[in-house]
Formats: C-alpha cells, structure tokens, sequence
C-alpha cells in the first residue's frame, strides 16, 4: 500500500424525504444565499426543485437559479452562473440533479472569486486556491460526484472534455434521496452502473503490490452494483436496490477504493473524447472503452485479471489457464453491459473509423494511463478493438 492523505468532508443524508432538509443543510455550511443550478427539466416535472425551494424559503435562505445544464456540461452555462452569482451576491451553490449539474455547480464555485477564466483551471494554467461553498441533491447514481474532488467540463470552443481534480471540489453536503431516482429512465440508470463500475475499475487495476484490503473492498462493490442495477430496471419503485446504487455509486469514486494504490483512467480519457465530439452519454463511452482497453492491456498482468473473473464475474478457473480465466471475465462484463442495453462497439455511440486518429492524438497531454501507459497509436488501437465489424 502506498502512502495516501484521504479527507471526504462530505455531509451525507440519505434517505426518504431528505430533500425538505436542503435548505438547514445550507444554512449549517455557511450559505446566505444560493444558486439553484439544475439539468434539462427532470427536476422541474419531478416537482423536485418546488420541494428544493421551499425548504430554501423556510430556511431563510435567497436564492436564484440557473436550469439547462446539459448532460457533458458546457462552459457557457459556468460563465452564466459566475455572472448571476457575482450580480446578486451569491456564496452558496446548490446543485440539484446528477453528476452534470453538481460538475458545473463546482466549476462556478471555483470561478466566482477568481479574476481570470475559469478554463485556467482546467488547462493547468492556474490552481485553485479558493471557492465558494457548494453542496447537492443527487438525482441520479452514477458520476460519483456528490463525494468526489472532481468537475469535468466540456469547453465550447475547441470542444474540449477535461477533468479537474481539487480538494475544493468536495460537497459541503450530498442529499441522497433514492426515491429521487425512480424517475430515471432505463437507459440513463444503465449509463449510472456502467459509470460507477468503471470508477472502480479504473482504481481496480493497478501496479501497486499489496492492496488485499482496497482489491475486496472494490470487489463487494462491484458485485453488489451487478446486483442490484438489473433489479432497479426491473422495478423503477424499487428501494432497496436504488438505495445500493445510490450509495455504491457515491463509495464508487469518493476514492476509499482507491487510497494507497495507483489508479489508471485511461478508459476515462478515452472516453471523454468519444462524448466530447459524439455528444455520447459518459456511461456510454465506457461501456464502449472499457472492454476494448481490457482486451488491449490484459497481458500487462493476467493474474489481476484472472482474479477479477473469477471474484467479480464467477468465472470457473478450473481447468482454464489465466489468460482464458481472465478473457471470459471481460466477455462476462461485456455481456452485462449488453444485458443492461449499453452501447458496446465504437460505431454504437456514432464513431466514424476515420476520426480514430484525431480522437487518439486530442487525449489530454498526449498519453493517458497508468496501468500501462498509452501514447496515440495504442490509443488507436483500443479503438479499433472497439469497433464491431
Ligand atoms: O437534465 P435533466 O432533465 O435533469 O435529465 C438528466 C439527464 O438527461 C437525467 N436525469 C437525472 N436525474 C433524473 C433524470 N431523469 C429523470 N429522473 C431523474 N431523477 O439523466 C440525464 C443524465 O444526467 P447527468 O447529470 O448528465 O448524469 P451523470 O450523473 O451521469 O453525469 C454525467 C457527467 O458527469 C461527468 C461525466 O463526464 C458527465 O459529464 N463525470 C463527473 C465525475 C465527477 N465529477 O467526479 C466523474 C465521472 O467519471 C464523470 O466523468
Ligand atoms: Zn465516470
């Protein structure tokens, strides 16, 4: 195990009609008067965001809102919601809705008491040193955002997706209500526990020797995710299991998986180039990258793969050598994902062969990977593993 600092500040408040809290929840972290940003409407018709407000007025709290975040957030909406909060003197972000409206919340966040453009940020060319305090009702289980350091960003111009990690992402507070995801449609809940597998994946799969604790720990996830995502298709009122989802989808990527060991996420960077220029969902993406990267990369350590087979996926071992041990746990992933409805070839989220090069070369910094480091040409070829023919 390696060395690691963890701090996940996070408020949690999980359960039934833990939304009417939201507005003594922005009080307790210090808000005085906050932005309400939210997605496309999901929240509106869902009689959400009326339930968001109300408890917003009888604690006491102003506010304003900022609707139309789309799913891969864009920075015109940032810009916007700087504006607003700069006008009206706002300190609090309150993001209601999924990972996309939390994502633009946080990069307002950082934005408003910062002199310069927020895109500093997410091309290494400044750091943050202050934001303002921001928290959230999570609407769907998916990104992990409601507990992680994260913002991802898509800029217009130049249609460039980009992460940035910063402890001041954190949420002063996640409100998780499960009943708040049984208006999910299908294919989105799909998108949510392909994401949330791939977090763990991408953490699972690791150079670093000696991580038994960390390696089971993502095991029981990933298994109780497997378990749970057929049923809450299945039942759109089941609790229990939009419960597990929503809970493994926050442990999926607020990095307790992830601590003392090397993480990967190329299969992330990858796929951000995917959304970023076919507008693909992000849970897409990686059931299109995931498989390809695996079947590229497993013979960096078949062992690591054998096990994740045999421990996650139920692969019978005996008789097989690791290399077929660990190929038909990444043919028993793929056909989860096919089992949930997910997109698994290149050309199923509108990938064009002869845009494989440019994908592979706008990959941030020109390599991404830790597991095994890619350059382009790799890159190409995970792609084209992608491919369906
Ligand atoms: O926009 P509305 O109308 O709200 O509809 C949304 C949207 O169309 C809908 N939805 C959400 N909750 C719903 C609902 N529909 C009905 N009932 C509900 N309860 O679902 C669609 C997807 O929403 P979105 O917020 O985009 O989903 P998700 O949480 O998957 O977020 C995806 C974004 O997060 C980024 C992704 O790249 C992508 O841009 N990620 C953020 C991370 C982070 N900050 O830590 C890590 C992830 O790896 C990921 O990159
Ligand atoms: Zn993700």
């Amino acid at each position: 195990m390696l060395n690691f600092e963890f701090c996940s500040p996070t408020k949690f408040v999980f359960g039934r009609d833990t939304q009417h809290k939201v507005g003594s929840l922005v009080r307790e972290a210090g808000g005085t008067a906050a932005l309400v940003v939210y997605g496309g409407g999901s929240v509106v018709r869902s009689g959400l965001l009326a339930q968001v407000l109300a408890s917003l007025d009888a604690a006491g709290v102003p506010h304003a809102e900022l609707g139309g975040v789309k799913p891969n957030p864009r920075s015109d909406l940032v810009y916007e919601g700087v504006r607003i909060c700069r006008e009206r003197g706002l300190d609090f972000l309150l993001a209601v809705g999924g990972g996309s409206a939390i994502d633009t919340a946080k990069a307002i966040a950082d934005a408003v008491p910062y002199d310069g453009d927020f895109w500093d940020f997410y091309c290494g060319k400044a750091k943050v040193e202050r934001a303002l305090p921001h928290g959230c009702v999570l609407t769907i289980p998916a990104a992990g955002s409601e507990g992680s350091n994260s913002a991802v960003i898509t800029k217009i111009e130049g249609n460039l997706k980009r992460g940035l990690s910063t402890e001041f992402h954190r949420p002063r507070f996640a409100v998780m209500n499960p009943e708040l995801t049984f208006t999910l449609p299908r294919y989105q809940l799909a998108c949510g526990a392909t994401d949330m597998l791939a977090h763990i994946m991408e953490r699972y799969f690791t150079n670093t020797k000696d991580v038994a604790l960390t390696d089971r720990m993502a095991e029981a996830l990933m298994l109780s995710i497997v378990e749970a995502a057929p049923k809450a298709m299945a039942d759109a009122q089941d609790y229990e299991s939009h419960a597990t989802l929503m809970w493994a989808g926050m442990l999926a990527h607020n990095n307790s998986v992830g601590v003392g060991r090397e993480q990967d996420w190329a299969s992330h960077q990858i796929g951000h180039e995917l959304s970023a220029k076919y507008d693909c969902a992000h849970g897409a993406s990686l059931a299109v990258v995931f498989p390809a990267w695996m079947k590229y990369v497993y013979q960096h350590d078949t062992a690591r793969f054998a096990q994740f087979a045999v421990r996650v996926w139920g692969v019978d071992a005996a008789g097989k050598d690791e290399a077929q041990v660990a190929l038909e746990g990444i043919e028993a992933m793929k056909a989860f994902f096919v089992s949930l409805g997910m997109p698994v070839t290149f050309e199923a989220v509108g990938g064009k062969a002869e845009d494989i090069p440019a994908l592979a070369a706008n990959v941030v910094n020109g390599k991404t990977g830790h597991f095994v480091e890619l350059l382009p040409p790799q890159i190409e070829e995970i792609l084209r593993i992608a491919c369906g023919a």
